[in-house]
């Protein structure tokens, strides 16, 4: 009796996860770690994240992270925070994410997690999500004068400018020169320019996170070029 129950239960199991596998936005490539996919009710943690997920489903990300239940609670607040309960603009805030993304070489920040997509809505046009994708490090938007930068910088308003100034320097170099960081303090109050920092750092630890732990196995693929 007990065989075919057990049977039963491994054939059972095996169609919920096809069906999980079916509805998961990532490739489901592995990582450096294994994945943690609690079911459904078995983790308040993790039916935590789901709440913020397209279709209740965890991502990849998730199920790294859910090696640990008390970094991957710590990291969703954070990200609540970051993503839904931000201050700053929307297309600022999304150019951040995906700056950051670039720079650090993150393919599976800019498309696995959605944020062109969530980029486009927010405001981002194809054109602006070129320049992110392609202006070089360090171009010095604000105070473009060469032909190639004047180029990118046509088609960015003078925050996303300063934004994507600002972005390049936390990212790439730690240090922000003081005139970089009053070209985006002129557009932000306080509580914004505090958050406007926040959200470059957090998008360098999720950079460094996904691509460190190879994530969805996209550490070498190369970010997406919008179209
Ligand atoms: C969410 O689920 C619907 C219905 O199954 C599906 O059509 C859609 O592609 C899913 N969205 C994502 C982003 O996986
Ligand atoms: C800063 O701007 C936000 C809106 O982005 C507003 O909610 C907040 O009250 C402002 N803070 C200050 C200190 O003016
Ligand atoms: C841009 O030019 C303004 C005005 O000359 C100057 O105050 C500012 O420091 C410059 N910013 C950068 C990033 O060079």
């Amino acid at each position: 009796m007990r065989a075919p129950i057990t049977a039963l239960f491994a054939l059972v199991g095996f169609a919920v996860c096809s069906l999980a596998a079916l509805h998961r936005r990532d490739d489901n490539l592995p990582a450096r770690v294994p994945y943690v996919f609690p079911e459904p009710g078995a983790d308040p943690v993790a039916d935590e994240i789901r709440v913020r997920r397209i279709n209740n489903t965890l991502l990849d990300l998730d199920g790294v992270l859910l090696n640990s239940d008390a970094l991957a609670e710590a990291w969703n607040n954070v990200a609540v925070l970051i993503r839904d309960n931000n201050p700053i603009p929307g297309d600022m805030r999304e150019l951040f994410i995906l700056r950051s993304a670039v720079l650090n070489g993150a393919a599976y920040q800019w498309y696995e997690i959605q944020h062109e997509p969530v980029g486009r809505s927010a405001g981002l046009t194809t054109a602006q999500l070129r320049t992110i994708r392609f202006a070089p490090p360090f171009v010095g938007l604000v105070n473009a004068t060469s032909p190639a930068a004047t180029a990118f910088k046509s088609t960015l308003t003078p925050q996303l400018s300063a934004a994507l100034d600002l972005a390049d320097w936390s990212t790439a170099a730690v240090h922000v020169p003081d005139n970089v960081y009053n070209n985006i303090a002129v557009h932000l109050n306080d509580t914004e320019i505090v958050f406007a920092v926040s959200t470059v750092g957090f998008y360098n630890w999720v950079s460094r996170f996904v691509v460190g732990l190879d994530i969805d196995s996209k550490m070498r693929v190369a970010v997406p070029i919008p179209q």
